[in-house]
């Protein structure tokens, strides 16, 4: 805008500054786009950029701060045309994922026993009470998961790459071959495993999705979701997800962005504490059982080497994630409450992938809504805690661990 004198104070208050044209230059680092709209300087142009795909017109519809987290992730999972469709959370990611399927009202979704609490909730309250036919099986078991594929006209099979909190790994290529042979599409929720350990999209997933608010951006400050697919689910998300509205806004994906540049180093030490952090509970007079895919003892060991290995550096062994869970002997939930207010280092916060330690009671928070016995039903005692591994030193890290657990 031309610099002007015969404007009134209250025109020039609102457009001084704005939409100035730098030539010549590129930023460094990608800018915070804050703005809904984008202005062409031709209707010819506009009518363009509603077409062009990043699409500039509507932030609901793309932004150039999305945009480049997008390419980021989609980058990130590799695969040939990989698309990225950045969400405001992981929930609206997970939405977003499984309309995206064209799954209707009457089809069947099978789904995971041990979801996250929210995503089955998501399904009892939402799906199934608009007439989907939702069942819920033990991905271990693939029989169960065949049948309950074969008995209804199953459009979904949805999974988590690492169930919480008992750490049991899926056989993803297996539930997707599963998937398939009954025309159903495998949507995996992957938040557990970053694309640091794990491309699901590679093992046969349709559809994949991140809570980006975990792992991804990693600092504990941004809520956000991702869905990542192949180019030819391009079209649906785009819809889909202009529909439905769950956008990423241009401060979150930035944020994201920049936790993203660290992830590598974060998950390398994330994983290496955790690993330690599991041996050192394993061997704990106070710890009466330590679920990490890591140890040799894990139902799923086997598995999760061959899953996560080709993620490892050559000559190097694989890493087995960095979330594991530990029942405190003869525990009760006053014995597990005085453990975690004891706790002087590690957050007993209810999330996962920060860089801090973080330690959550799923008796208390993930599984609350079950009751005593539905939780033993399912293997959560009430002396079981999730644990995810920080990147701080881990001498630290079983210090406070070693305090807390103190000698009752
Ligand atoms: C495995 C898993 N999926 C999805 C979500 C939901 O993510 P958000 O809180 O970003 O909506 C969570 C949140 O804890 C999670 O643990």
């Amino acid at each position: 805008m031309t610099p002007t004198t015969q404007r009134h104070v209250q025109t020039t208050a609102v457009h001084a500054g704005e939409r100035i044209r730098r030539e010549g230059f590129r930023t460094t680092s990608t800018p915070i786009y804050n703005t809904a709209t984008f202005l062409y300087d031709t209707a010819e142009a506009l009518d363009a950029a509603f077409e062009a795909d990043p699409s500039f017109v509507y932030a609901r519809h793309g932004n150039p701060t999305i945009a480049a987290l997008e390419t980021a992730l989609a980058t990130l999972e590799g695969g040939v045309g990989t698309v990225a469709y950045a969400c405001a959370s992981g929930m609206a990611a997970l939405h977003a994922a499984i309309l995206a399927t064209g799954v209707a009202p009457g089809e069947r979704i099978v789904a995971s026993r041990d979801l996250y609490g929210t995503t089955a909730a998501l399904l009892k309250n939402l799906f199934l009470g608009q007439g989907y036919d939702v069942r819920f099986v033990d991905l271990g078991d693939h029989a169960a998961v065949d049948r309950a594929l074969g008995e209804g006209d199953a459009q979904v099979l949805l999974a988590e790459t690492v169930s919480n909190p008992l750490l049991q790994v899926a056989d993803l290529p297996m539930l997707a071959a599963l998937a398939h042979a009954h025309g159903a599409q495998l949507v995996v929720d992957a938040t557990f495993t970053p694309p640091t350990l794990l491309h699901p999209l590679a093992l046969g997933a349709d559809l994949v999705i991140h809570s980006t608010t975990k792992y991804l951006s990693g600092h504990g400050d941004v809520l956000g979701g991702v869905i990542l697919a192949g180019p030819q689910h391009d079209a649906t998300l785009r819809s889909v997800t202009r529909l439905v509205g769950g956008a990423a806004g241009p401060q979150e994906a930035w944020l994201t962005l920049r936790g993203l540049k660290t992830l590598p180093l974060r998950f390398e030490r994330q994983c290496a504490n955790a690993t330690k952090i599991a041996a050192w509970l394993a061997a704990h007079p106070a710890i009466e059982a330590v679920h990490f895919p890591g140890l040799p003892g894990h139902p799923d060991h086997a598995l999760a080497a061959r899953l996560f290995g080709p993620a490892a550096s050559a000559g190097e062994a694989p890493a087995f994630g960095a979330m594991l869970s530990f029942a405190i002997r003869d525990a009760n939930r006053a014995r597990v409450f005085r453990f975690l207010d004891r706790l002087e280092l590690c957050l007993p916060a209810t999330s996962l992938g920060d860089l801090y330690t973080l330690v959550a009671y799923p008796a208390m928070a993930s599984h609350r809504e079950l009751t005593p016995k539905e939780r033993a039903r399912v293997g959560i005692g009430d002396g079981l805690l999730r644990l995810s591994a920080g990147i701080e030193h881990v001498d630290d890290i079983l210090a406070d661990l070693a305090g807390a657990l103190g000698d009752e």
